[in-house]
């Protein structure tokens, strides 16, 4: 079957896809194929796409595939960019790779953390201009320790728990929100973990695990970390009025989508010092638009800004097996769909039981 990838998702990954006997094209360019490009592959009567997150994948473009395309393979755990509707509508599965990149983004959101409450960059652009004049208490800025502080961690799916559990190894009390309501199994193990902690002398004084309404979650943290999908209602979840209630000082990190957080109240909290920094990963528009308001030089020392580098590991990214890296997953998705396998079947496609097999 043809297969057309907008991108080199990892040569490795998608040799299988080759191997497999399928006539597979990959997009040359590093940076995504234009839309009409793709619509055009897909109305030419490919059978699977295998696509990142540039791409939009929306109802007239799968329309253009209803009688040919047999799967999108997406080569990232979050949808957003995908009409999943529609493609269930059309019954074309829909693969994507949840839990492989987890440990990836969880670890990278305590880095920010760390970068942010340590002012880790501020630091080395001191050493790096010579503008250290040596060892002193206080100057010429201190950090800010997180343990014993209090993060927020808004949105308790796979990578919020996995945030979750660093974080108990970090001494921090901890404050979930999730739309979804309390997970009483997740209180229970994370509780434990900090009794434990504590009675080994770990840690000076029992740490606390605490589920809040949104609004609460935010005015009782230090730190407001992000990890919820970009749906429509939390799209600007964090607007000029949720960051009211976070407390002054704070910081907050998001590794999640760039649209979850109105950049232009962002902005204005950094700049009038109600929040004391952040570190974003992901922005409204990508890459970050070189006129950006965000990079601005007066906010340089309290705004950390990466790639979108949450799941950047090689690992994580390339490895071809589905159980650890992106490529692997998302191409292990695509061939076994190909190949008939019922999607209700494949526990990483997103829209498996709304999608009957083809005849
Ligand atoms: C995802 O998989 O959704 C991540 O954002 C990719 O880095």
């Amino acid at each position: 079957m043809r297969v057309f990838a907008t991108c080199d998702i990892g040569s490795e990954a998608l040799a299988l896809v080759s191997g497999a006997g399928h006539d597979l094209e990959v997009w040359p360019a590093p940076t995504a194929p234009p839309y009409e490009e793709v619509r055009s592959r897909v109305a030419g009567g490919i059978e699977g796409l295998i696509t990142t997150l540039r791409d939009r994948i929306d109802r007239d473009l799968l329309l253009a595939g209803a009688s040919s395309l047999r799967v999108v393979a997406q080569d990232a755990v979050g949808l957003d960019n995908v009409d999943v509707a529609a493609a269930t509508e059309l019954r074309i599965p829909v693969v994507h790779t949840p839990d492989v990149l987890t440990e990836a983004t969880a670890e990278f959101t305590i880095f920010l953390l760390g970068a942010l409450a340590r002012k880790l960059a501020a630091s080395e652009e001191l050493v790096r201009t010579g503008s250290w004049t040596g060892w002193h208490p206080y100057l010429p800025f201190l950090g800010d320790q997180v343990g014993g502080k209090t993060l927020a961690i808004l949105g308790v799916g796979r990578i919020g728990r996995a945030v979750a559990s660093r974080a108990v190894g970090l001494d921090m009390n901890l404050v979930l929100w999730s739309h979804r309501g309390e997970n009483r199994g997740l209180t229970r193990a994370l509780e434990t973990l900090m009794r434990e902690r504590s009675a080994a002398g770990f840690s000076r004084v029992p740490r606390t695990v605490r589920w809040l309404p949104f609004e609460e979650a935010l005015s009782a943290a230090d730190f407001v970390t992000l990890h919820v999908p970009l749906t429509g209602s939390t799209r600007g979840l964090i607007d000029e009025a949720a960051i009211a209630r976070m407390r002054t000082g704070a910081g907050l990190i998001n590794t999640s989508r760039g649209p979850v957080i109105d950049e232009t109240a962002l902005l204005r909290a950094l700049r009038s010092g109600k929040l004391a920094g952040a570190a974003l990963d992901v922005f409204e528009t990508e890459p970050l638009p070189a006129d950006s308001p965000l990079l601005a030089e007066d906010l340089r020392d309290r705004l950390r800004l990466t790639h979108h580098f949450g799941s950047g590991t090689r690992e994580t990214r390339l490895s071809r097996d589905p159980d650890t890296g992106m490529a692997g997953r998302c191409v292990n998705g695509l061939l076994r769909i190909l190949a008939g396998e019922p999607p209700g079947s494949i526990a990483w496609v997103a829209n498996g039981a709304a999608v009957a097999p083809r005849e």
